[in-house]
């Protein structure tokens, strides 16, 4: 017993004596059990999430499925359902699309299961393609009786597998190639095998396997701008260089790429343990076209391509940024936008934050998806949850009625007499408060760029006008309404300009 004191004492002593003289860059402040097994918080009550979840104007968050330990990879599938892979469990499952009207998803299905770390997945005409970490599998999938039938094919073997950076992002490329991310096997080294910290492709048979960018530490998501071939993928900044430094990456990946890692970090400066008498290839390296902030963890990113989307997000990008865990304080736990620029800058604001408050962390996110419907899910390994971002969603985790946006009539659940009465009195809010001013080129004063309302009855319903009408996307300017009055606007806009 006594020796157990002491031993314990001398633990304390040693640990005391580290944490005074421990540099910053060795910072470790993360939900540690987290780290270190996986074991997350859970589903956190209703009260904290609609305390804590503040999506943009016009947009509700709803707890779509729960009970999905360290949930990571998301394909949603064109009649509704979602793919979620659980690298851990070894399993792929299917979450069942939201029929009986109740907001949240019907249930989960058993899909896969004894694959060795599986994480991206991807459809393929009717293949359902998984990339474990040292492999690439198929099996028929179908999407309208929600199961997948004959053999679970591997159809690429041998990938160097584990490592720091053990999961495999695939996606289908618009090329017709699919595309495989493969992180790299320490925070920084020299690799043995060159197809790590790599981005590589393959036809979907399997054949012609290529590298085709490399010097990405771990570009775990990736996207094409739609409209464009342009491929962009995030990459996470090695760690240990201190707090702020070095920044996380969104690159835009060409073939033949080369991105720094391991001799470079952000735009091209050169790495203290391995970029000595490497001027040239760092040079010759390609920066990030963003820099996130450092530690942020960017993972998932979707491009917005739905047409329901609001304007201000409408090309867009979402990224979902995990969160640090060697900064001194915690950051990221979010999911940002991306916006481009006329000048071909971008600017990084946030769309769904709340997962990290004081230091408290209840959620972080890894995956955010557009589903056919246009709503986003953003799947969360350390809850252990999915959530559903969607306009005109009440922005509740437990919401029990129907979601009444996108209907075709938003006003049909208002009764006609009260409608008119409603629209009368925000005609005259209107005008008393000169929206015209900005919004009709007939009225509008000199100099003022109009901004011309239309199509509003495609993406808003009157609970997400009234929600814009709250916290406007500027230079929309907030108007002192109270909620009657917002709404009583809400009715005459769908009216005046559905
Ligand atoms: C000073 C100019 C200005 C005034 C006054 C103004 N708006 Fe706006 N409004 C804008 C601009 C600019 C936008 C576009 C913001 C963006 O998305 O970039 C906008 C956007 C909107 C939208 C969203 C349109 C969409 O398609 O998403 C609505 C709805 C709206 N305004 C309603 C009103 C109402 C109602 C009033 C009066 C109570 C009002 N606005 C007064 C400038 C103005």
């Amino acid at each position: 017993m006594k020796r157990l004191i002491i031993a314990c004492l001398l633990v304390a002593l040693v640990v005391i004596s580290c944490s005074l003289i421990w540099p910053e860059r060795f910072a470790i402040n993360a939900p540690v059990a987290h780290l270190l097994w996986g074991r997350g918080g859970g589903t956190p009550d209703a009260v904290t999430l609609e305390a804590r979840f503040h999506p943009p104007a016009g947009f509700g968050v709803q707890l779509w499925a729960e009970e999905l330990p360290n949930v990571r990879w998301m394909k949603p599938t064109p009649l509704g359902n979602l793919l979620v892979s659980l690298p851990r469990a070894g399993e792929i499952k299917l979450v069942r699309g939201d029929e009986d009207g109740d907001s949240r998803a019907d249930g989960v299905d058993d899909l896969l299961d004894g694959l060795n770390r599986p994480h991206g997945i991807e459809l393929v005409g009717d293949w359902l393609y998984v990339a474990e970490t040292d492999a690439i599998g198929r099996i028929r999938f179908d999407d309208a009786t929600r199961t997948v039938s004959g053999p679970f094919e591997r159809i690429l073997t041998g990938l160097p597998g584990g490592g720091n950076h053990w999961s495999r992002t695939i996606r289908l490329g618009p090329d017709g190639w699919l595309y495989l991310s493969v992180g790299s096997s320490c925070n920084v080294c020299d690799e043995e095998d060159d197809r790590r910290a790599a981005i590589l492709r393959l036809r979907p048979d399997g054949s012609s396997v290529e590298t085709y960018a490399t010097g990405l530490r771990n570009s775990v998501g990736f996207d094409w701008r739609p409209g464009t071939p342009q491929l962009f993928a995030t990459d996470n900044g090695r760690d240990l260089l201190g707090d702020d430094f070095p920044p996380c990456e969104l690159n835009r990946i060409v073939e033949g790429g080369f991105y720094g890692w391991p001799i470079a970090n952000g735009d091209r400066i050169a790495d203290p343990d391995f970029g000595a008498g490497q001027a040239e290839r760092i040079a010759a390296s390609i920066p990030p076209e963003h820099a996130f902030r450092a530690h942020n963890a960017p993972l998932g990113i979707t491009f917005v391509r739905g047409a329901r989307a609001p304007r201000a997000y409408r090309g867009a990008a979402l990224v979902a940024l995990h969160g640090s865990w060697n900064r001194t304080h915690k950051d990221g736990y979010k999911v940002v936008s991306l916006h481009w620029q006329p000048d071909g800058s971008i600017v990084e604001r946030d769309f769904l934050s709340g997962f990290l408050m004081d230091e408290d962390v209840i959620g972080r996110p890894v995956d955010v998806v557009e589903a056919a419907d246009g709503a986003f899910f953003v799947s969360d390994d350390y809850a252990g949850v999915i959530y559903r971002v969607a306009q005109g969603a009440a922005n509740t985790a437990h919401a029990t009625h129907r979601r009444a946006a996108l209907s075709s009539d938003p006003l049909a659940a208002i009764p006609a007499a009260e409608r008119g009465a409603s629209s009368r009195r925000g005609e005259a809010l209107w005008s008393e408060h000169a929206c015209a001013g900005c919004h009709v080129a007939e009225q509008a004063a000199q100099g003022v760029v109009v901004r011309t309302l239309g199509g509003l009855a495609s993406h808003y319903d009157v609970a997400a006008l009234v929600s814009y009408l709250k916290t406007p996307i500027p230079p929309m300017p907030i108007v002192p309404l109270d909620e009657q009055a917002q709404r009583d606007v809400a009715v005459y806009l769908l009216s005046r300009f559905p």
